[in-house]
């Protein structure tokens, strides 16, 4: 088929040229958002006059046969169709004839591109935040199980202060949380209509843009035509809500990987997300933890990508912008895959809280409460601070716990230091006293579960 475009030419285009220049491969996705918008166009044409109601009920039912075959598969796809927009106009003017030709009035590739582009990204940020949803309901249900589950709070990866595993997961349940509100944000700038801008600077003709926004559901039409087909900051914004996401899931892969370990052994994960050796019989792996870390470099990758393809275009609708998709639809689909498998992977993870709660041992977890139970005393915090050093490096010179320090040594150190200050210091203990708000005892995380439960509840879709 000749080029909808061919009128001006002489000859044909070279065929790497055509394979080079065709967005065919990546926007066909875009097939059911590309005839929403021309039914909502052809529709207003008609209401302004530009169609009659017959040429409009044509081009609505060729246009609604060409989307039945695309969707069964039956749509033969070629590269000379160059895109999504010409592939169904082509085939719509191939079984229309002249009626087929008035669609494409008042419009151009780049508008059409555009409102594409939002349509599909407002249904896919939707869909994204489900899966999010999805995931924050297992992470509560799992923290809901674990709220007196005792473990070790790292900082710098050193043993800092005792926390519960209920705590450490309710952790990720905010960055969800928060997660979800960029894409609400996201969405807000998705969900306005492009329509009607036409190549750059709007039409002659006496379109209505408002009916095809209200048409197309979108919240109100872009306010310049120039700015409408010429950024992709909606999509960039996108990129990076992906990208801060996907650091999300990666950090919580990251401890999949190492709490799994034989040094840590903190939980189990189920033969269903693992794989073996082709050599060491014995292995059982954590690849996918693993892959969601690494798919996390792939999404940064997308970002950084349009970003650059962005910087330095000039105003109006360049050819750089057909970049755009593949690396939109490529952090969609990595984004979305790696939020359920992390969903279905912390779904079947066992937390084994003995060998959890034997690592406790070491590296003075209570170090901080006994500086707190000081400053109830009427010590100053600094002072405290520096008395229960003293007697952490005491006990490494001792080689045993603060709990099994001699009267003698604490009434040296400091006679402020009570036996019963330091008896008091069990794990258990110090967690139920963190009662303060956001804090790890087992009541607080449980308000915290609480909050999330109704978080969860009120904003259910
Ligand atoms: N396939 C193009 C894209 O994705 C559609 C717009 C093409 N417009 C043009 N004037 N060549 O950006």
């Amino acid at each position: 088929m000749a080029n909808l475009w061919a009128g001006r030419f002489s000859k044909k285009m070279e065929s790497i040229v055509e394979e080079f220049n065709a967005s065919i491969g990546v926007d066909s996705r875009l097939y059911a958002c590309d005839i929403r918008g021309s039914i909502a166009h052809v529709t207003m044409l008609a209401a302004q006059g530009l169609v009659t109601e017959q040429e409009r009920d044509e081009i609505i039912a060729g246009l609604t046969e060409i989307e039945g075959e695309i969707a069964r598969g039956e749509f033969a796809f070629d590269l000379s169709q160059e895109d999504i927009h010409m592939a169904v106009e082509g085939a719509l003017i191939g079984r229309l004839g002249e009626t087929g030709k008035r669609l494409h009035t008042a419009r151009s590739r780049n508008d059409q591109v555009a409102v594409d582009t939002r349509l599909y990204m407002k249904d896919a940020i939707r869909e994204m935040i489900g899966s999010l949803r999805r995931l924050q309901e297992v992470l509560l249900e799992q923290a809901s199980r674990h709220t007196s589950t005792l473990m070790v709070g790292f900082t710098h990866m050193q043993h800092a202060q005792p926390v519960t595993v209920g705590f450490h997961l309710m952790a990720y349940f905010q960055m969800f949380l928060r997660d979800i509100q960029r894409l609400e944000d996201v969405y807000k700038r998705t969900d306005q209509n492009p329509l009607g801008s036409c190549a750059l600077a709007g039409t002659t003709l006496p379109i209505d843009r408002h009916l095809t926004t209200r048409l197309l559901g979108f919240a109100a039409p872009t306010e310049n035509a120039m700015d409408s087909v010429s950024d992709r900051d909606y999509l960039l914004e996108f990129l990076s809500a992906a990208s801060i996401g996907m650091m999300h899931v990666s950090r919580m892969a990251e401890e999949f990987v190492y709490w799994s370990s034989q040094e840590f052994g903190y939980i189990t994960l189920d033969d269903g997300f693992c794989t073996g050796s082709s050599i060491m019989p014995q292995k059982k792996n954590p690849d996918v933890a693993e892959l969601l870390r690494g798919k996390t470099g792939r999404v940064y990758g997308d970002l950084v990508a349009l970003l650059t393809v962005m910087k330095g275009t000039p105003m109006a609708y360049n050819k750089d912008f057909q970049e755009d998709k593949e690396r939109v639809f490529d952090a969609l689909d990595t984004w979305r895959t790696s939020v359920e498998i992390l969903a279905g992977m912390l779904e079947k993870t066992d937390f084994n809280a003995d060998t959890i709660a034997s690592h406790m041992d070491k590296g003075f977890l209570a170090a901080t409460d006994l500086a707190e139970s000081l400053v109830k005393a009427q010590v100053p915090f600094r002072e405290a601070h520096e008395i229960v050093g003293r007697l952490v490096r005491a006990c490494e010179e001792q080689n045993c716990r603060l709990e099994e320090l001699p009267q003698q040594v604490l009434d040296t150190v400091d006679p402020r230091v009570t036996r019963e200050m330091v008896s008091a210091l069990t794990m258990k203990g110090c967690v139920e006293a963190r009662t303060s708000f956001g804090g790890t005892a087992p009541s607080e995380v449980e308000r915290q579960i609480a909050a999330g439960r109704q978080w969860l509840d009120q904003t259910s879709q």
